[in-house]
């Protein structure tokens, strides 16, 4: 028997999360982006992670094109970066309102995220509505912070004990 969609987003609200903007961005074109929270490392030899990205997401057809990406990990002050990247306003205004630079391969950096990951496209796998984008990692950057969270459909933030 199928299980209940309702169900289903129910079981998903108790994976609690770090919060990412994926990017790209071809030579000579308009960034694009989206937050994403279906991150994950997948190999450390080679140095593999991975991000689902629904088949109708504009950045998702650029990042099949142009076959490089950026996973951007927000710091705990990002909401708004999340919110704005989160669908609602264009490509345009979702980059206007933030520092960022192109990468080593145009992707856009988020200059304050608190960790960036560089990608080469390696494989991408079609999985129901979304696209399993597995890359290969060509570079990082990490800075100093704490992560935003998300969990049970709100953004949370740690608490040091
Ligand atoms: C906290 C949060 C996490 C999200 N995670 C994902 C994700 O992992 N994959 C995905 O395809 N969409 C995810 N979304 C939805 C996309 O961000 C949203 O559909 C996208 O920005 C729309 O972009 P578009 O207007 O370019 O299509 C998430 C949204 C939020 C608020």
């Amino acid at each position: 028997m199928a299980v209940n969609e309702q169900d289903f987003k129910n079981a998903l609200r108790m994976w609690a999360s770090g919060v990412t903007v994926v990017t790209s961005k071809a030579d000579g074109q308009a960034p694009k982006g989206m937050t994403a929270t279906s991150f994950s490392s997948v190999s450390m030899d080679p140095p593999q992670i991975l991000v689902c990205i629904n088949q109708k997401a504009d950045t998702g057809e650029l990042i099949q094109d142009c076959k490089h990406f950026a996973v951007n990990i927000l710091n705990t002050d990002q909401q708004a970066v999340s919110n704005q990247f989160a669908g609602g306003s264009s490509q345009e205004e979702r980059f206007a309102s933030i520092a960022w630079h192109e990468g080593d391969h145009n992707s856009p950096v988020l200059e304050d995220a608190l960790a960036v990951i560089e990608c080469k496209l390696e494989q991408q796998v079609q999985a129901g509505s979304h696209w399993i984008m597995v890359g290969n990692v060509e570079k990082v950057t990490c800075k100093e912070g704490d992560p935003l969270l998300y969990f049970d459909g709100a953004y949370r933030e740690l608490i040091h004990s």
